[in-house]
């Protein structure tokens, strides 16, 4: 199959599987973290092919998204495998993807990550900064009953993967949970420098809403 074949099959596959995604995490996130990968692929290089193969494929097995308590791989593993592709490159796209959520960093240690495992991580976690970001993060609260904000509890600092899919705090707090941390996390130079501005527009926000919760605005 030519490459261009196995891209249009996945895009369909994602389209069918997302479709209607309420969480944040529909075809439209997958269209803007291909946005946002190539622009970082234009400047830090790489290998097109397997960057846009991971993207595409990225979330259709993540925990949030088939509502489940673990993440499922065998649903990007399988389709891969349908595609006729060699062993040697879906197992280089598989292993960005069980390895590059935030949750799993938390347990991970941080190998040496190869420059497509780079560029995808910072694409995704660029889509959750800014104005886009904070629209999905009170998108993913909405769909699992969370409030917005809760004054009576405080941000958690979270230890392992455990303790962080547990979590039940308000959306407000996820932003100081992981979002906000998110900026310092980041692996290529391209992605901290888009992610200043991203970072610098939620914190405006966060400081605007908690001033008019208050009464002061
Ligand atoms: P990861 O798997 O690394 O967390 P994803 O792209 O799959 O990355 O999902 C991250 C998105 O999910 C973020 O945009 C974030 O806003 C949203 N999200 C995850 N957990 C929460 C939460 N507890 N509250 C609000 N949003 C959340
Ligand atoms: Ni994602």
């Amino acid at each position: 199959m030519e490459p261009s074949e196995v891209i249009r099959n996945t895009e369909r596959f994602v389209k069918e599987r997302l479709k209607g995604e309420p969480t944040g995490h529909d075809w439209y996130h997958v269209e803007r973290v291909r946005n946002i990968a190539n622009t970082l692929y234009e400047s830090e290089g790489g290998d097109w092919l397997i960057i846009e193969l991971t993207l595409l494929l990225h979330d259709v097995g993540d925990r949030k998204v088939i509502n489940e308590d673990d993440d499922d791989y065998t649903i990007a593993e399988n389709f891969l495998t349908q595609q006729e592709l060699s062993p040697e490159l879906i197992e280089a796209i598989m292993n960005i993807i069980k390895t590059m959520s935030f949750s799993k960093s938390f347990d991970t240690q941080a190998e040496e990550k190869s420059l497509e495992f780079q560029i995808v991580q910072d694409s995704d976690r660029l889509d959750a900064l800014g104005a886009i970001g904070i629209a999905r993060a009170f998108a993913f609260g909405g769909s699992r009953g969370r409030a917005l904000y809760d004054p009576e509890h405080q941000a958690q600092t979270y230890h392992s993967s455990e303790e962080y899919k547990k979590s039940e705090g308000s959306t407000f707090h996820h932003f100081e949970e992981k979002l906000l941390l998110l900026k310092d996390l980041l692996n290529t130079d391209t992605a901290k420098k888009i992610a200043e501005e991203r970072d610098e527009f939620m914190r405006t926000f966060l400081k605007e809403f908690l001033d008019e919760w208050n009464g002061q605005k």
